[in-house]
């Protein structure tokens, strides 16, 4: 009696692949992100001690500014509306291999946080000496820990996703997401923000866990619709607000394991561009706010489904369970839980993985080591 053993595939945990694997601890890795920074009942932080930083840095800070690459840039996109909107403060948002490279005004009172899956991209770690020399303060906000990144940064901010295998980023992206969320939340409670608002997020965000795994269990038409684009050259991914990042996001899996040509616009760009790519045929995936909480966006974005429909698109629409104004529009729906604003990145991103992941397999890629992509790039 035997038993064949593959090494590969037990650390695979059953999946095909390291992706597959990945997307399915989703909801663990966001657990584990929140465990002991947040009180889900009480809806509360329990963030400061741990990030050890003066409280008067965070209180008197006069601006943050997020340096991040790839996918870490788009949790940075969502950190820059939840710390604008929760503490009050100025947030740009850039590319590390940009903001190396200008002139950037940052100094002793503003708060720089570096995003990295790694903590080794280069770009990230040039961009985080050259605010330091600044006299910036540095948190990074990373994954992987003693790396090269927090080691050089004033504090740290640990996203427990666990290690990630594929070169693609799935679960270090929610994870860097949810702290994020507790960074803007964490600043909004000390600079004394809209204390109802931050408490109701807060308990929001610890029920994320449950929220994407709901999501997780309803993929299988997704999956099917990918199959059935696989043919396809061109897809686009149009969003706005907290959608726009998840719009990018979704189009750069896409890049990254299809090799397809991907691009995400904010929505309300459309008019200035992008409708002229619209053909007959065309898929283009639309992340719908809530229409509860989005205020006018939602009737704007349906607006443009409307526009790209009538010019012959393809519609996916991803909407939050309940919203049927989007109905008559969506030749493929999809839905997610209904969560606030700033937390929907953490369900609207779900289905785009899944859908880049199902949709590499169908034309053969492998998509746990993408042609000429590397997990962590160490130069410049
Ligand atoms: C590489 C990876 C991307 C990742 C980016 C930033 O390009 O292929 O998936 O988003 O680096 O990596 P980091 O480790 O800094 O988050």
């Amino acid at each position: 009696y035997r038993v064949d053993w593959d090494a590969s595939a037990a650390e695979k945990d059953g999946h095909d692949s390291f992706m597959l694997k990945e997307i399915a601890e989703q909801p663990k890795a966001v657990a584990d992100t929140l465990l002991g920074r947040l009180d889900p009942a009480l809806g509360t932080l329990t963030l400061g001690p741990e990030l050890g930083l003066d409280p008067a840095v965070l209180r008197d800070a006069e601006k943050v500014v997020v340096i991040a690459c790839g996918t870490a840039h788009h949790a940075g996109l969502v950190a820059r509306l939840a710390v604008e909107r929760w503490a009050k403060l100025p947030c740009e948002v850039e590319l590390a291999s940009e903001f190396r490279y200008r002139d950037p005004i940052v100094g002793p009172r503003t708060l720089v946080v570096a995003v990295s899956q790694s903590g080794e991209t280069a770009d990230t770690l040039m961009a985080v000496r050259h605010a330091r020399e600044q006299g910036a303060t540095v948190l990074a906000v990373c994954n992987t820990n003693g790396s090269t990144i927090p080691r050089e940064s004033d504090a740290v901010l640990y996203t427990h996703a666990g290690p990630e295998v594929a070169v693609a980023s799935t679960k270090a992206f929610l994870t860097q997401l949810v702290a994020c969320l507790l960074l803007a939340l964490h600043l909004g409670e000390v600079r004394g923000g809209p204390g109802d608002e931050l408490r109701a997020a807060a308990r929001a965000l610890g029920r994320a866990p449950e929220d994407v795994a709901s999501v997780l269990a309803t993929m299988e038409p997704v999956r099917e619709l990918a199959r059935g684009l696989a043919h396809q050259e061109t897809v686009l991914f149009l969003g706005r607000h907290a959608g726009y990042p998840v719009a990018l996001e979704g189009a750069l899996k896409l890049k990254e394991l299809a090799y397809f040509h991907a691009e995400g616009f904010a929505a309300g760009e459309l008019k200035h561009g992008p409708i002229a790519l619209v053909e007959p045929g065309l898929p283009v995936i639309v992340v719908v706010p809530s229409p509860v909480a989005s205020g006018v966006l939602h009737g704007k974005i349906v607006s443009n489904i409307q526009e790209i429909r009538a010019r012959g698109a393809h519609t996916i629409v991803l909407a939050e369970e309940g919203d049927e104004a989007v109905v008559p529009y969506a030749d493929h729906l999809i839905r997610v839980p209904a969560v606030p604003p700033l937390l929907q990145p953490l369900v609207a991103a779900v289905p785009l993985q899944v859908f880049a992941c199902e949709l590499a397999t169908a034309r053969g890629n492998d998509v746990d080591q993408p042609r000429n992509l590397a997990k962590s790039v160490t130069v410049e």
